[in-house]
């Protein structure tokens, strides 16, 4: 019988509570499935600063370092955001989790349940039935990694300096990652750039063009950043497989989540290499942020957790079955008429964080 080492980082805000239902679920998956989970607790983020002196503590790499997976919660919050940029949770802890164990490419499933069409800000005839896209975003280099980066006086002005720098290595790996994913859906890629005017973006598209090459069967279209912002909201359903660096897929996938509804419904998966088997290293967590404003009221939607939990099943640890009803029974407790807050409307009923986790368990 497999047994997986899971280190969980709960990190701040909502992340704890979310996590409780996430690990609720977990339980009953070991129930179900042949396998079992070690969870290995580490302080990551804000947490990790009171408690150990720095966002990312050494022991916390060792734990992630010894474990199959990372399942994250989220980081950040009031407390800690007059600490300087480099040392809060975000920037202090997840940017270097990501960039020290090669975590180049997440994936972000932008899906509109045709339940929850209302909960969506676009205009209802354009999402009706819902929709299903998955943004592929480039996770370790770009703006976010480039060389030099600083903010220095010159000629008696500060001036900052961020370098967006992209090796055609680095396009390459990611353009595969997006070519495979959407073999598996509606074989369908539209690759993000500004090709219009930035460098990095000409190399981008002219490797996304000869990767594609490689993958006759997948169609692939080109959209300048601005426009895809403005696509994304006339024509939601267009998009298939949406492909983009790092600091493009950043924002576009915010605006993928609102769309969609609730950003406390999308999970999200940053991959590695794949391993001899197919199968991920990787950091899994949801799309959201550790919403302070919430935070211990006990009315956090714990749904992007728990998928990313099937995510993690699903990439990281090749259990497709146990991966498959999670997300079914997400579904069906949607289906069901169940809601916590951010995605409540008139007739259904409304959970509290614990509910929605028990729900989900039941179902399954
Ligand atoms: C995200 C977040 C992070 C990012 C922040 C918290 C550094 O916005 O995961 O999308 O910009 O990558
Ligand atoms: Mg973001």
């Amino acid at each position: 019988m497999p047994n997986y080492k899971i280190a969980v980082l709960s990190g701040d805000g909502i992340g704890p509570e979310v996590m409780i239902e996430a690990r609720r679920v977990m339980a009953v998956i070991e129930k179900k499935f042949a396998l079992t989970f070690s969870c290995t607790d580490a302080n990551v983020g804000g947490i990790a600063i009171d408690v150990d002196g720095k966002a990312l503590p050494e022991a916390t790499i060792q734990i992630c370092r010894d474990s199959d997976a990372i399942l994250f919660g989220s980081v950040g919050g009031p407390k800690w955001e007059t600490l300087p940029p480099n040392e809060q949770p975000e920037r202090g802890a997840l940017l270097p989790l990501r960039k020290h164990f090669g975590l180049f490419a997440n994936l972000r499933p932008g899906i509109c349940y045709p339940q929850l069409t209302h909960a969506s800000p676009v205009r209802p005839d354009l999402v009706v039935g819902g929709f299903n896209m998955l943004c592929i975003r480039e996770l370790t280099g770009g703006l976010y990694f480039g060389q030099p980066k600083y903010t220095r006086e010159e000629n008696g002005e500060p001036v900052a300096v961020d370098t967006m720098v992209y090796k055609r290595s680095e396009i390459e790996r990611i353009a595969h990652v997006a070519f495979r994913a959407a073999q598996g859906r509606r074989k369908k890629v539209t690759s993000i750039d500004k090709a219009n005017v930035l460098e990095n973006s000409v190399l981008w598209r002219k490797t996304v063009i000869e990767i594609a090459k490689q993958y006759p069967d997948v169609a692939l279209n080109h959209l300048y950043v601005d426009n895809a912002a403005m696509q994304l909201i006339k024509a939601p359903k267009d998009f298939d497989v949406m492909l983009a660096e790092n600091l493009f897929g950043d924002i576009l996938s915010d605006e993928m989540g609102a769309i969609a509804g609730s950003i406390g419904m999308l999970p999200s998966a940053s991959l590695g290499n794949a391993k001899p088997g197919g199968l991920y290293f990787g950091l899994f967590e949801p799309g959201g942020g550790s919403a302070p404003d919430i935070a211990g009221k006990g009315i956090a939607n714990p749904l992007a957790q728990i998928l990313s939990v099937a995510m993690m099943l699903r990439y990281a640890l090749g259990e497709t079955a146990a991966a498959d009803v999670i997300e079914a029974a997400v579904q069906k407790v949607i289906q069901a008429g169940l809601r916590t807050g951010d995605i409540w409307s008139e007739g259904t009923k409304k959970l509290s964080t614990a509910e929605m986790g028990a729900a989900v368990a039941e179902a399954i």
